[in-house]
């Protein structure tokens, strides 16, 4: 398999840091378990580098865990579904519209494949009724078959028989979580936070989950957060505090695209927080460093630490 394989166009997707992330999760990890998946881009990359025999792979929109599941399981039939449901698009101007309101009927897996490699900028949007609302790209068909079929079998190949899939509350998923995992954690975005908000179909609190975090450490549980972040000096969302003990990492995340118009040198600096429990783990230097990396994002990675 040349490159890693991402069946899932979705927008917040960690692809592009996955290896900077992954850095963080040992090799021999016993099991990796996302609760907030979305694409799992983590758990394919970790597969991908063999760095764990064992994924949960948990989010609470049921349909697209179950899509996840479908392409792990059956990635032909997944793939030729998707081949069906896209090629119809060519006969009818209306036809992503008319998907939409199926899926919202029948919350069909397949249906949703489709509408997240047509819709714009792989980005969910959800009406307050908790129907899908976002719009086609009009300037693309989205994912050609071919391309999706492969995508589908590479993460089929890295993931059968390794993998449990779930949609359940992220809560529910820690209470399960054993000290020989990783988990990693990459909840919604704060800001758009809150029990409900138009980007996912399920959200999270801030207090609620520091005191998820609070028993894990108790527990003495490896895990990773993305969390908040910052472009030049203006911060985007809360830190987490420093009661929790943890390692704090920026990750260079590049120059975002709205910079890159305007003209501006601003970089976007992601937050990434590793649990005490995983720092013992990996045995990791607690001076700052500075790392490069031949990959197009370059990861600067500067370590601070908390108490
Ligand atoms: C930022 S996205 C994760 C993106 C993912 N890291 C990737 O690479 O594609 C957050 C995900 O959390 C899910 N989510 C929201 N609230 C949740 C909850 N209470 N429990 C579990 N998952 C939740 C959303 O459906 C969404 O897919």
């Amino acid at each position: 398999m040349k490159s890693i394989p991402h069946p899932i166009q979705y927008q917040g997707s960690k692809r592009m840091l996955a290896s900077a992330i992954l850095k963080y999760v040992p090799d021999n990890t016993a099991r990796l378990v996302e609760p907030f998946s979305g694409s799992a881009a983590i758990s394919i990359a970790c597969a991908y580098r063999q760095k764990s025999s064992e994924y949960w792979i948990n989010d609470a929109n049921k349909p697209l865990a179950e899509l996840l599941r479908l392409i792990v399981d059956s990635p032909l039939d997944t793939a030729a579904e998707y081949e069906r449901i896209w090629n119809a698009q060519h006969d009818d101007a209306n036809h992503f519209y008319q998907v939409r309101a199926e899926f919202n009927r029948s919350q069909s897996p397949y249906l949703f494949l489709y509408l997240l490699a047509r819709c714009v900028k792989g980005a969910v949007r959800y009406n307050a009724d908790g129907e899908f609302n976002q719009s086609p790209d009009k300037r693309r068909f989205g994912t050609q078959p071919k391309t999706m079929r492969n995508n589908m079998m590479n993460m089929s190949a890295l993931l059968k028989g390794h993998a449990h899939f779930s949609s359940l509350d992220y809560r529910h998923v820690l209470t399960e979580v054993q000290s020989s995992d990783v988990v990693y954690m990459d909840p919604p975005y704060q800001g758009v936070c809150g029990e409900r908000d138009s980007r996912y179909f399920s959200g999270i609190t801030h207090g609620d989950f520091i005191s998820t975090l609070d028993d894990l450490n108790a527990k003495g549980i490896s895990y990773i957060v993305s969390y908040d972040g910052r472009r030049g000096d203006k911060a985007f969302g809360e830190s987490l505090p420093k009661e929790l003990a943890l390692l704090h990492i920026e990750l260079n995340a590049g120059r975002s695209s709205q910079s890159t118009l305007l003209g501006r040198e601003e970089i976007t600096y992601e937050s990434l927080y590793i649990s005490k429990a995983l720092a013992k783990r990996c045995m990791y230097p607690t001076k700052c460093y500075r790392e490069h990396t031949a990959q197009q994002l370059t990861l600067l990675q500067k370590v601070s630490r908390y108490a």
